[in-house]
């Protein structure tokens, strides 16, 4: 292991699309599979305010609304997962965020047919892992 490794917790949300798709499992799974603990876990559906909180980057791009309806469209599952690299590993492991971008063996990429309907949300590096998942879960909900 090299020395610049730390023992991270990094947020990820299996989205509306997840869920309908009875995808929960199989991608919880991977993650495990992977070596990863689940911190915290629980069910939700994003209000609009949770949407704009957690996609706040986002607010001022030309997908921001159709990114708000899909993600309030339902419920999702919303996940504080650890481990070593977790932020770097969980990102490789979902794939890229371009639909023709995400390699086979990701889950975008084994799963996504398009963009917009991607499956998975991971923190893109440590700071905002740090922000999602306060905006997530209370230090109590957290194992
Ligand atoms: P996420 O935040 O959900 O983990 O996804 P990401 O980092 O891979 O991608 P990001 O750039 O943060 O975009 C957030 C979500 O917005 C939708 N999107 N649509 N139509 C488009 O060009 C476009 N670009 C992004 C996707 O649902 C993406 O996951
Ligand atoms: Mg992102």
């Amino acid at each position: 292991m090299s020395t610049d490794s730390s023992v991270e917790r990094t947020l990820v949300l299996l989205k509306p699309d997840a869920v309908e798709r009875h995808l929960v499992g199989e991608i919880i799974t991977r993650f495990e599979h992977r070596g990863l603990r689940i911190a915290g876990m629980k069910m939700l559906r994003f209000t609009k305010e949770l949407a704009r909180k957690h996609y706040a980057e986002h607010l001022e791009k030309p997908f921001y609304s159709e990114l708000e309806e899909f993600i309030t469209s339902a419920r999702c599952v919303a996940m504080a997962i650890e481990g070593v690299d977790a932020v770097l590993l969980v990102r490789h492991m979902m794939g890229a965020t371009k639909n023709t971008d995400a390699l086979p063996g990701s889950i975008r990429g084994d799963y996504a047919p398009v963009t917009q309907y991607n499956l998975v949300h991971g923190s893109d590096c440590p700071a905002a892992a740090a922000r999602e998942v306060a905006l997530f879960f209370t230090d109590a909900e957290l194992f």
